[in-house]
C-alpha cells in the first residue's frame, strides 16, 4: 500500500516533459494531499451570504480515508460557489484535457456534479452562476432519467450545449470524467478512462450555422409520383359481389292499415345480408411509375464562414465549482488540466483506478449494513407498537403517559449509538478489506 500510495506524487512533481517533441504541460493539479491547505488555494464567492460550504472529506465508503479526501458539499438546498486559480494559459495550439472524478455517495436526486474554466478576468470573490465562462463539463442530474453529461462551450459570448445527448453515472461510486478538445477542433468524452463519445466539435455544436442548406427555390415537380403501391385500375368489381351488408327482409308484409297518403311509402325492415362479402376494394400493386421520395436539393449556405477559432480560449485561469444541489454530500477530488491525453489517461488510472474496486466493495457491504440496520428497526419498532398494545388495557392512563415519554426519550438518544457501533463494525470490514487489498 505504501509504495503504491506514493507513485502519484513522483507523478505530480513532474510537470513539464517532452514527449515525441510536444512539451507536456501540466496546467492545474489538485488532489487535496496537504490538509487545510486547499483553504489557501480555493476562494469561496461572497456574491450571496448564503453559500453552501464545502468541507475536505473522503466520506462514507473509499479506498484509502487520507487519499480519497475531496471537497465535498454538506448543505442541503444550497448554491455552492468556490473557485481556484492557476497560470492563464491557452489552448488556441494545444490539446485541453479537462479532468476530475466525482463521488454522489448521498445518491444525488437533483444537483450539479461540473466544473467550470473561467478567463483570468473572473473576480474569484464574486463568482456566481451568471459569471461569464469559456467551458462547463460534468454530470448535471435533476429528477429521474435526467441525468445528463454537459458539455457547455463557448463560442463569442454565447453558450452552446452539445447536440448529442450524454447520460452521466448516478449510482453512489466515484468515477471519473474527461474531455478533451483539440486543436484541429474534434472532441473526445469519456467516462472512466472509456470513450464515450468523440466528433467534430463542428458536428456536434451549434457553433456555426449549418454548411448546407435546403435550396430555396428547389420545389417538387407537380406531378412527382410519391406513392410506392396504388389500386390496381384493371382489377373490376365481379358482378356478383354481395357488398350490401343488409337486404329488405323478404317475409315482411306492409301492414294492413298502412296509409300511403299519411304514412310515406311503406319500406320493410332489413335484415342481415347472409351472402355479404363485405365491401369491394381493388387488390393493391406496385405502382409502376413510382419515383422514389423527393429529395431536397442542398446547396452551400452563403450564411457559413468557417471559424477557426472554434474551441480555442485564451487566458484559462480558474476552476470553478459553481452548483446548485438539493442533497448534498457530493465529493470532488483529482482535477487535472494538462494537453498531455495520454498522460492524464495515466492519472486517472493512478488515482480513480487505484480506488474504484476496493470503494466498491465498501460501498455495497456499506448498502448491505445499512438495509439490515433499517430491517431491525422495522422489527424493534413492531415488537414495540405489539407491546404497547398489550400494555394499554393493563395501565391507568398516568402510567401510559409515562410509558410514552420513555419512548420518546429512547428514540431520540438512539441513531446516535446505533451509528458509532455501525461505524465500529465498518471499520472491521474495512481492515478486513485492506488485508485483502495487500495480498
Ligand atoms: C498558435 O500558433 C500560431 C501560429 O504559429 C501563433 O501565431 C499563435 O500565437 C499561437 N498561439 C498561442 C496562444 O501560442
Ligand atoms: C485530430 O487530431 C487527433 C489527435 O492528434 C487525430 O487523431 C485526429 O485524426 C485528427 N482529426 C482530424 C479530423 O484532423
Ligand atoms: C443540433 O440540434 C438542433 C435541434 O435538434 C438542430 O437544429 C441542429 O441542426 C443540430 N446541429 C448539429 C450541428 O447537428
Ligand atoms: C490575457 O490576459 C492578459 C493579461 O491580463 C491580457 O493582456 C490579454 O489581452 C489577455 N488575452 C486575451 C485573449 O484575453
Ligand atoms: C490505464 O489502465 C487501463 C486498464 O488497466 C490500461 O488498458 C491503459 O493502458 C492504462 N493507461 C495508461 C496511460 O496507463
Amino acid at each position: 500500500m505504501a509504495s503504491l500510495s506514493l507513485l502519484p506524487l513522483l507523478l505530480l512533481t513532474t510537470c513539464t516533459v517532452r514527449t515525441q517533441g510536444k512539451r507536456r504541460q501540466v496546467y492545474f493539479r489538485e488532489e487535496f494531499e496537504d490538509g487545510d491547505g486547499w483553504t489557501k488555494r480555493w476562494v469561496q464567492s461572497k456574491h450571496q451570504s448564503d453559500y453552501g460550504q464545502f468541507q475536505l472529506a473522503s466520506g462514507k465508503f473509499y479506498q484509502d480515508k487520507e487519499r480519497d479526501k475531496g471537497l465535498q458539499t454538506t448543505e442541503d438546498a444550497k448554491f455552492y460557489a468556490l473557485s481556484t486559480r492557476f497560470k492563464p494559459f491557452s489552448n488556441e495550439n494545444e490539446t485541453l484535457v479537462v479532468q476530475f472524478s466525482v463521488k454522489h455517495e448521498q445518491g444525488i436526486d437533483c444537483g450539479g456534479g461540473y466544473v467550470k474554466l473561467f478567463p483570468a478576468a473572473l473576480n474569484q470573490e464574486d463568482m456566481h452562476s451568471e459569471s461569464q465562462y469559456y467551458i462547463m463539463f460534468g454530470p448535471d442530474i435533476c429528477g429521474f432519467g435526467n441525468n445528463r453529461l454537459q458539455v457547455i462551450l463557448s463560442h463569442k459570448g454565447k453558450y452552446h450545449e452539445n447536440n448529442k445527448t450524454l447520460k452521466c453515472r448516478i449510482n453512489k461510486d466515484t468515477h471519473l470524467y474527461t474531455l478533451i478538445l483539440r486543436p484541429n477542433a474534434t472532441y473526445e468524452v469519456k467516462i472512466d478512462n472509456q470513450k464515450v463519445t468523440s466528433g467534430g466539435l463542428e458536428d456536434d455544436w451549434d457553433f456555426l450555422p449549418p454548411k448546407k442548406i435546403k435550396d430555396p427555390y428547389a420545389r417538387k415537380p407537380r406531378k412527382w409520383d410519391e406513392r410506392q403501391q396504388i389500386e390496381d385500375p384493371d382489377d373490376k368489381k365481379p358482378e356478383d359481389w354481395e357488398d350490401s351488408e343488409f337486404i329488405p327482409d323478404p317475409d315482411a308484409k306492409k301492414p294492413d292499415d298502412w296509409n300511403e297518403a299519411m304514412d310515406g311509402v311503406w319500406e320493410g325492415p332489413l335484415i342481415p345480408n347472409v351472402k355479404y362479402m363485405g365491401e369491394w376494394k381493388p387488390r393493391i400493386i406496385d405502382n409502376p411509375n413510382y419515383q422514389g421520395e423527393w429529395i431536397h436539393p442542398e446547396i452551400d449556405n452563403p450564411k457559413y464562414r468557417p471559424d477557426p477559432t472554434i474551441g480555442h480560449y485564451h487566458n484559462i485561469s480558474v476552476l470553478g465549482l459553481d452548483l446548485w444541489q438539493v442533497k448534498s454530500g457530493s465529493i470532488f477530488d483529482n482535477f487535472l488540466l494538462t494537453n498531455d491525453e495520454e498522460f492524464a489517461e495515466e492519472v486517472g488510472n493512478m488515482t480513480w483506478g487505484l480506488r474504484k474496486d476496493v470503494e466498491q466493495q465498501w460501498r455495497e457491504l456499506y448498502e448491505e449494513m445499512e438495509k439490515q440496520k433499517e430491517a431491525e428497526e422495522t422489527k424493534k419498532k413492531r415488537e414495540k407498537e405489539r407491546a404497547r398494545q398489550e400494555d394499554v388495557w393493563g395501565l391507568d392512563e398516568e402510567d401510559e403517559e409515562d410509558a410514552e415519554e420513555d419512548d420518546e426519550e429512547e428514540a431520540e438518544g438512539s441513531p446516535k449509538q446505533e451509528g458509532s457501533a455501525e461505524r465500529a463494525s465498518l471499520d472491521q470490514k474495512e481492515a478486513h478489506i485492506d488485508q485483502k487489498d495487500e495480498l
